[in-house]
């Protein structure tokens, strides 16, 4: 309890120090934005190797907020930079990476057995009143959370790609998740500048719950062969109003997530059976190891 005690906010359950497991994209991405916001927050991942790439995320990415924000202010670029990094810690350790925080952020590999493994350790380690959040897009939240034995204080908190960009996060309660436990979600995500969204325990919670079944859609127009990749994506953006075609989009998410994402879902069988049909193209381009944008080609050639 100690903490409590000596906790300089007025608010003395307020959450002070995150630590967020995994340093992908998402992972650093959610890092960044925490610590910019002036959380204290402690990066964890397997190996230096996965660090250093989650850190280069983080400086690629924090370079870009703070030209934006301090278009020409050298000095003030320069201090935002500085105290964002100031705000974060990395560690290989995962029992010492999970010390010290009031919540603990998941954002490894889509991965039931595995996220269930780390929660399982992480709940004997954490500090007793800390609160645990996955950021998984396609997994139940409450089978993640049955690892543990803080069901109350166990929740999702969904961000999207690219975090430091993208307004929305979408918090889950499970059925268990306590009035509490969403406060202190909702708090934290205030504090990020992000604006909340609350939704049930259920497949793809809102965005993706939408947006999948329309990606899906949108391939398997193609292979009917009623309208080409090309103007689909130009149809959606300058018809639709979306940033990125759905083709364009499917590249940015990538393929063998999204594969992954409808390959769950219609084994699960919660959803209408035609909204998560398979799609040839989609299953080919994958197993040719063409994920989209982070490999080079997907729907698109990327240089
Ligand atoms: N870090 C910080 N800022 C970033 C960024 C990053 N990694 N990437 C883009 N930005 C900012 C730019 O600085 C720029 O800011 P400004 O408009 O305020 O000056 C803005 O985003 C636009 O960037 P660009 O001009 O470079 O490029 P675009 O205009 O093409 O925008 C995009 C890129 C923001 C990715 C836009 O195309 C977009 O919003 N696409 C849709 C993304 C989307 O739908 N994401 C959700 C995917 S689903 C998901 O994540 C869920 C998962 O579970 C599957």
């Amino acid at each position: 309890l100690s903490h409590n005690f000596s906790s300089t906010t007025s608010n003395n359950n307020a959450v002070q120090n995150i630590a967020v497991f995994g340093s992908g994209l998402m992972g650093a991405g959610i890092v960044q934005v925490a610590a910019q916001n002036g959380f204290k927050v402690t990066m964890v991942d397997l190996n230096q190797e996965f660090i250093d790439r989650g850190k280069e995320i983080i400086n690629a990415s924090l370079k870009r907020v703070a030209k934006k924000q301090h278009k020409d202010d050298a000095a003030a670029q320069k201090s935002l930079i500085e105290s964002t990094w100031s705000n974060i810690e990395t560690n290989t350790d995962s029992v010492k990476g999970a010390e010290k925080a009031d919540l603990i952020i998941e954002a490894i590999v889509e991965n039931l057995q595995t996220k269930q493994n780390l929660f399982q350790q992480l709940d004997k380690v954490a500090k007793p009143d800390a609160i645990f959040a996955s950021n998984t897009s396609s997994l139940p939240i409450s089978d993640i959370a049955k690892a543990t034995r803080r069901l109350d204080k166990f929740a999702g908190l969904h961000f999207f790609n690219p975090v430091p960009q993208m307004k929305l996060v979408e918090i889950i309660k499970t059925n268990q998740t306590s009035e509490e436990t969403y406060n202190s979600l909702n708090d934290v995500i205030m504090k990020m500048k992000k604006a909340p969204v609350i939704c049930k325990d259920t497949p793809g919670f809102i965005v993706n719950r939408l947006l999948v079944p329309y990606l899906m859609e949108a391939i398997r127009l193609v292979e009917r062969g009623e309208a080409s990749i090309k103007d689909v994506d130009t149809a959606m953006k300058l018809g639709a109003g979306m940033p990125m075609g759905p083709f364009e989009l499917c590249d940015f998410v990538g393929l063998d997530t999204l594969k992954s994402i409808v390959d769950g879902w219609r084994k699960d069988g919660k959803i209408d059976a035609s909204l998560v049909a398979s799609a040839k193209s989609l299953d080919n381009l994958v197993e040719s190891g063409h994920f989209g944008k982070k490999s080079g080609k997907g729907f698109h050639s990327y240089s």
